[in-house]
């Protein structure tokens, strides 16, 4: 009989997302605004979108490069060059099924059983998720949350390693606090991990959704280059391509091979018509981008200044990421909360229990949306927000 006993230990105990439950309440409802997930509302540019339909048409419907496409990965180091103000060679890019497969492969290539990897929190739960099912132990280092704002305590960072910590998982600016992290907080972090000889998976993936300049401090300005890092990175928040399920990893081309292999052993590489939209993305997505990241502060700024004047919110408009994560006075069950905002609001939004215990009091909703849409949703919240608490 094949049931859950003979399933793996690690593959059982994997965590249902907390995300997806509210999600499963307010599916099909009417008239509801969705602000529960980590994506826009809009959808990929058509530009993109034709780059991938041509490839096909013209038939490259083959198995391909596993590292990727050589045009794709040049792409990518020029776009990371121009980005970060260095000269970053294109061995140093390989495409990925997605942020999060690159998050695994940097998982296979680091961390097993016995391995203990730190994280930064409250974070999103997946990266979590996937060490926990290549059997490494893990271990929550907590932000700090004082006057509506996040702060990473470097020395408490540097009290959870252990003799068996191998990796130290940085997402700034963060999904769900948008907390990103100062070069100062980023050459400590560094530091650390230097100390004590563990490699870093830095996920910068919302490094363009950043209000202070044009792309958020990254590991980049700060490191040497035979640092121990391994970037993970995606195309589905920059150029609106969640569904399509493409990213990369940057790391040291010495460990081409092994990540190429991983890659073979995983999802065998990523299609060759996505790679033509990922390369149309990087080639001509400048402007695209820009006009998403200057929407999504103007959403920040709308959704943060509602809900603030209730007087009975504690929040701070972040830094980076598209994400407003809130307490509200007196509410201590956000699973519950979010239920009766989806029924008596009519907006959903996530429960902070969805992103580990420091995480629980919070309440998480995506602004990047339409203005109208934010607008209203904003107003909702508030009102709900007057007549309960
Ligand atoms: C912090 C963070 N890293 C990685 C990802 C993965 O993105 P994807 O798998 O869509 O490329 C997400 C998606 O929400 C995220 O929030």
């Amino acid at each position: 009989m094949l049931d859950l006993t003979r399933l793996r230990r690690e593959a059982v105990e994997a965590p249902e997302s907390g995300i997806v439950a509210v999600v499963n309440h307010a599916r099909g409802k009417e008239g509801i605004i969705p602000m529960w997930a980590g994506e826009g509302d809009l959808s990929t540019p058509q530009f993109i979108a034709d780059a991938a339909a041509e490839s096909l048409r013209a038939g490259e419907t083959f198995y391909t490069w596993q590292r990727g496409l050589p045009e794709l990965r040049e792409a990518l180091a020029n776009y990371s060059s121009r980005l970060y103000g260095q000269n970053l060679e294109p061995e140093r890019f390989f495409v990925t099924g997605s942020g999060m497969h690159a998050i695994q492969v940097a998982l296979m290539a680091l961390a097993g059983t016995g391995d203990e990897v730190v994280f930064i929190g409250p974070v999103w739960p997946n990266f979590e998720a996937a060490a926990g099912l290549m059997g490494a132990s893990r271990r929550e280092v907590s932000l700090d949350f004082a006057d509506g704002r996040w702060s990473l305590d470097l020395d408490k960072l540097k009290g959870a390693i252990t003799d068996k910590t191998r990796v130290l998982f940085v997402n700034t600016p963060s999904n769900p606090t948008g907390w990103t992290a100062s070069r100062e907080t980023l050459s400590g972090i560094l530091k650390i991990a230097r100390e004590a000889g563990i490699v870093i998976i830095a996920d910068e993936i919302y490094a363009r959704f950043y209000y202070e300049g044009q792309r958020a401090p990254s590991f980049h300005d700060v490191m040497a280059s035979h640092d121990a890092i391994i970037f993970v990175n995606s195309f589905s928040k920059n150029w609106a391509m969640t569904g399509w399920r493409i990213g990369w990893i940057e790391a040291s081309p010495a460990l081409g091979q092994v990540i190429e292999n991983l890659i073979q052993y995983s999802n065998s590489g990523v299609a060759a018509f996505m790679q033509r939209g990922a390369i149309a993305a990087l080639s001509r997505g400048e402007e695209f981008v820009e006009n998403q990241v200057a929407r999504a502060e103007t959403a920040r700024d709308i959704f943060c200044d509602i809900l603030t004047a209730t007087n009975k919110v504690e929040l701070s408009p972040p830094d980076g990421a598209f994400y407003a994560f809130f307490k509200i006075d007196g509410v201590t069950d956000t699973r519950a909360a979010a239920f009766r905002i989806v029924d008596e609001a009519k907006v959903a939004i996530a429960p902070g229990t969805a992103f580990g215990p420091q995480g629980a009091p919070f309440l998480r909703a995506c602004f990047h949306r339409r203005l109208d849409e934010v607008e209203t949703a904003a107003h909702r919240l508030a009102e709900w927000i007057g007549f309960h608490v």
